[in-house]
């Protein structure tokens, strides 16, 4: 028998802790930015793929199909015009990119911007996967508060003006302005307008991630800041993953031809998935509209799920707003409860969810709170898993002393 050959000599310096194995989902999943699995519309889905494979399957082979770089180009222009109906803004299919997931696109952004030392502002409360990828590049950040309708224009206003004092001009602003991960506010229109102002005033580049922004029940929804005067500076990303499916991976950027040619040259993948965006740009065309409708419904309901069930399991000691549209909830639990440390317990009673401090620029602010994503759990695992998470809580806090109006512990 020939001995395992050790690797690890030959391994490249710095390499982050090895992943560890796949074991499966947990029973009650909570994390991360899963979608509905009775949300994908197998049968468009099926009926495009036929479709586009006769009318364009032969540019299959060549890399790029037969549209470039920056993607295809029947997607492209879906997403133009999507943008110019639902967005506010009709940018030319020149000026968009392609990713593999917005958060591609966001890496390539974080590539193109910034060296060690720079620094970045961010929502005080913001998606993991961006503060992470930031912080991995030796950027310091800074986070900007909150309130019910998103970033504070005077806070980073505020934020602005003393970094300037300590010589610093930060490398981009980046903000959820719509949906924003993990509080679910919406921001309106006149903060938009403030936080254009502002940015501009100082001369710092704007990334507005609007990839949750299809989710929003009320179909009169602010325009991206990317469609108002004055937003030149602002670079604009979207994504397939939460109004289709994560695991097509298929994301996007529009930004002016500068960033976009340092992007390209950074682009290194040989081309996003051109299957991918040949069936999804064939279904969308025909189908945005109508699929779009009826994952918001599914979605609604599972947020009335959750949080019926959250007042049953948790009464009062669960405080969250509710959300507007979208796949999460941000709870905060009383001061006696550490996220991280409910985590494990949580888990082994199969029960995953992702504890705030991951979600925060600085972690000890959020010690207390969770995220929930209730869009790929049923309803019934749904009510189970809360009932679940509640049993753990109590046990590992105390919190909550009484639910589903039965005294714990008791
Ligand atoms: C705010 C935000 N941006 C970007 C992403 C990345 O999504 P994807 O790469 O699947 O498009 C996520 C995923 O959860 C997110 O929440």
């Amino acid at each position: 028998m020939s001995e395992a050959f050790d690797f690890h000599g030959a391994f490249a310096q710095n390499l982050p802790a090895p992943a560890a194995k796949w074991g499966g989902f947990p029973k009650y999943n909570f994390v991360g930015g899963h979608n509905d699995p009775d949300g994908i519309p197998i049968d468009g889905l099926i009926e495009a793929a036929e479709r586009v494979l006769r009318r364009r399957g032969q540019t299959l082979a060549t890399y790029n199909m037969d549209s470039g770089p920056q993607g295809d180009r029947e997607l492209r222009q879906f997403l133009a015009d999507k943008m110019k109906k639902y967005r506010g803004f009709a940018p030319s299919i020149d000026e968009v990119l392609v990713t593999p997931g917005s958060n591609p696109a966001l890496m390539l952004l974080y590539d193109v911007f910034l060296n060690p030392g720079d620094t970045v502002i961010a929502e005080e409360f913001s998606y993991a996967g961006a503060l992470g990828r930031i912080r991995k590049r030796g950027a310091k950040l800074v986070g900007a508060k909150l309130d019910d309708k998103g970033l504070r224009a005077d806070h980073l206003a505020e934020l602005l003006e003393a970094q300037k004092k300590a010589g610093v001009k930060p490398k981009f602003i980046y903000t959820i302005p719509t949906i924003q991960n993990p509080t679910s506010t919406v921001m309106p229109v006149e903060r938009r307008r403030e936080i254009l102002d502002v940015s501009r005033a100082y001369g710092v580049p704007v990334i507005e991630d609007e990839c949750y922004a299809d989710l929003l029940w009320d179909e009169t929804w602010p325009k991206s800041m990317r469609a108002m005067e004055g937003s030149e500076h602002v670079i604009h990303v979207g994504s397939f993953s939460k109004y289709l499916s994560p695991a097509l991976r298929l994301g996007y950027v529009v930004a002016p031809w500068p960033v976009l040619a340092q992007m390209l040259a950074l682009k290194s993948d040989g081309g996003t998935n051109a299957l991918a965006q040949m069936v999804v740009a064939d279904f969308m065309k025909a189908h945005y509209d109508d699929h779009v409708a009826a994952l918001k419904k599914r979605l609604k309901r599972k947020r009335d799920t959750l949080i019926e069930a959250l007042h049953e399991q948790f009464g009062a000691a669960a405080e969250f707003d509710v959300p507007p549209g979208g796949i999460y909830l941000w709870i905060k639990l009383p001061e006696a409860v550490d996220t991280q440390k409910l985590a494990a317990p949580a888990l082994a009673e199969g029960v995953a969810f992702n504890p705030g401090p991951e979600w925060a620029v600085d972690g000890a602010t959020a010690t207390r709170h969770l995220r929930l994503c209730y869009a790929y759990p049923s309803e019934q695992v749904i009510r189970e898993g809360v009932a679940k998470l509640a049993e753990v809580c109590h046990r590992e806090f105390g919190v909550p002393l009484r639910s589903a109006n039965v005294a714990r512990g008791a």
